[in-house]
């Protein structure tokens, strides 16, 4: 009896310590898992920026109502269903500021008035009522690096030493002797000190001679700043994309840089002096005000720097829009391996704390699919839908350019009257001045001049692609009988559909928006292999960057994977993928 007595004790004693070792472990374990879950979900820390896919308009060459030749915000408010259609959920739109147009619209010379050429502030109200209703949000370019030389401030502040406008812009007195040089990436001899006789001084402009630096550390200049953008705020926007805004601060001290600084300018012009105070100014004085989006053009020189301007706690912006993907493709092509490790060196750093935005072109670059994928007749709309399946299933909010979603390809112009972009053209007489082999610069820049992305949006195949009935201020591309919307419409396999079809996946799957990256395969020069993963969602996606058949290595059986989406009717199951294949599976 005794015996059994202690027999139960013991056991039951066993029995308690197994159950509390059990009842540890499995805390541990529950907590191991609910603690990555629940970080997983805190971490998501949702946004409506973070889950939004947006769609860059240039309305310039969107699609022109009045028979000038100019794109206005009555042919955009003319295609909002369509628009709509795509299920986009913001728009940014490029400048649409009074400018006398030396850079399209970025040389404003009034911020609360819109340019002539593209309509009235009646049209702009009707345009964000229109997106409003349809549940889509507006995000604004915002150009304060510099002003147009014709903006009232500019006309004051050269008119005399001591007109009170005049610490609005940074000037240099000649009695000094020469500024210190400083590099301007578009003025044909590259100089960005302009002398101005009327007061015998310089004036600083990073970009055209018509785009004076306006002066950051004037706190006069910086409160003009935040009036406008609370004046198109309170309007009802929702967002700025601040335009070249890494180089608003500067060292008005203006030091000598080393010799050949300018080969690396970025690293002396960008996130300099208080550049961060400002932002920080900015924030409180206006962002936080209001529920809008910030993300500011280009990122600093670190990913410190970038990982500065978004971490939240310190009340910046919103979400980093870094160049080191965009640059990588050159007219020699590209290394795939160079491009994954830019793009999973971003993703990494971005992991735990702030939010990047993904994006492969814009206005500022050649078109997508001929620069990154393959636009000849045979690869272009597979090509382009591999590329845009990239940009819609990485971490951060997609970019995306108004045109590439129908596979629109470079223009690629043979004479340079054809040409309107400044840079191009200063760039031209730059380098003729200086004896260079000229063929190929035009061989260049029909790869990369920015007008190549700027053609008329090819709407249908009536004349000038359904984009005008004038004359285009800027020719359309010779293709547009073939790849045009109207066409693609009708395709249920267009790019234009498999466009709406991605952007829809990512609005079904949080795993796209929120989820962990991971990157397979990683040695493997010519396909790009990843999983997304979130609470126990588990995505793969295979992508091919060449136009032969290749073999990824990713150790996952894809047997039993569901396919959510590909490019090719009878996507790969085996892992080898055909010419720019890109498939999206469902792991079990
Ligand atoms: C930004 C714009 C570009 C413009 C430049 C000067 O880089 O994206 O189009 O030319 O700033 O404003």
């Amino acid at each position: 009896m005794l015996i059994r007595t202690e027999i139960t004790y013991i056991m039951n004693k066993v029995f308690f310590y197994i159950t509390i070792i059990i009842a540890i472990l499995s805390s541990i374990s529950y907590n191991g898992y609910s603690q990555s879950n629940a970080k997983d979900k805190s971490d998501m820390d949702r946004k409506w920026w973070k889950e939004a896919v947006v769609y860059q308009i240039y309305p310039r060459s969107f699609k022109d109502n009045d028979g000038d030749g100019i794109g206005d915000l009555k042919g955009i408010i003319s295609k909002l269903d369509y628009i709509k259609s795509l299920g986009v959920d913001v728009i940014w739109l490029n400048p649409i500021y009074s400018s006398p147009n030396d850079d399209n619209g970025y040389d404003v010379s009034d911020y609360r008035n819109i340019m002539k050429d593209f309509g009235t502030m009646e049209d702009f109200d009707a345009l964000l009522k229109g997106l409003h209703e349809r549940g889509i949000k507006l995000v604004m370019d915002l150009v304060v690096n510099h002003s147009s030389d014709e903006h009232e401030w500019f006309k004051q502040s050269r008119s005399s030493r001591t007109n009170p406008y005049r610490e609005y812009y940074h000037w240099w007195n000649a009695e000094q002797g020469k500024p210190p040089y400083r590099y301007s990436l578009f003025d044909v001899n590259h100089d960005a000190w302009r002398y101005d006789s009327l007061t015998n001084a310089y004036y600083l402009h990073y970009f055209s001679r018509k785009q004076p630096d306006l002066n950051w550390e004037n706190p006069k200049l910086r409160q003009e700043v935040y009036d406008i953008m609370k004046f198109w705020a309170d309007k009802g926007i929702d967002g700025f994309r601040l335009d070249a805004f890494q180089y608003a601060a500067k060292d008005t001290t203006f030091p000598g840089f080393p010799k050949g600084f300018e080969k690396n300018f970025n690293q002396y012009y960008g996130m300099q002096g208080n550049l961060h105070g400002y932002l920080q100014q900015m924030n409180k004085e206006v962002l936080s005000k209001y529920d809008v989006m910030s993300v500011a053009e280009g990122a600093g020189n670190t990913l410190d720097d970038a990982h500065n301007l978004v971490d939240p706690e310190r009340h910046e912006l919103n979400m980093a829009y870094a160049f080191d993907g965009v640059g990588i493709a050159t007219p020699e092509g590209y290394s795939l391996l160079h491009f994954k490790q830019v793009f999973s060196r971003w993703d990494s750093a971005f992991a735990d704390k702030g939010w990047l935005s993904i994006f492969l072109a814009n206005h500022d670059q050649a078109r997508l699919v001929s620069r990154f994928g393959n636009d000849s007749p045979q690869f272009r709309a597979v090509s382009s839908k591999m590329l845009t399946t990239f940009i819609m299933t990485m971490r951060g909010t997609p970019f995306y350019y108004n045109g590439d979603e129908l596979g629109m390809t470079n223009a690629g112009f043979s004479k340079i009257e054809d040409y309107r972009d400044v840079q191009t053209l200063n760039e031209y007489k730059h380098q003729k001045s200086i004896g260079a082999d000229m063929q190929k610069y035009m061989q260049r820049i029909a790869f990369e001049s920015r007008d190549n992305g700027r053609t008329p949006f090819q709407w249908n195949s009536t004349e000038n692609a359904g984009f005008t009935t004038g004359t285009p201020w800027i020719q359309v591309n010779k293709n547009y009988k073939t790849i045009n919307a109207a066409e693609e419409e009708k395709d249920p396999n267009s790019i234009l559909n498999y466009f709406r079809k991605i952007v829809k996946l990512r609005k079904d799957n949080l795993v796209l928006v929120y989820g962990k990256y991971t990157l397979l395969d990683k040695q493997n020069p010519d396909t790009y292999s990843y999983t997304r993963e979130l609470d126990g969602k588990k995505l793969l996606i295979l992508l091919n960057f060449r136009s032969k058949a290749e073999a990824t290595h990713t150790g996952i059986n894809l047997s039993t994977a569901n396919v959510l989406m590909g490019n090719y009717d009878h996507p790969s199951k085996n892992g080898t993928l055909k010419p720019y294949e890109a498939v999206i599976y469902e792991l079990k």
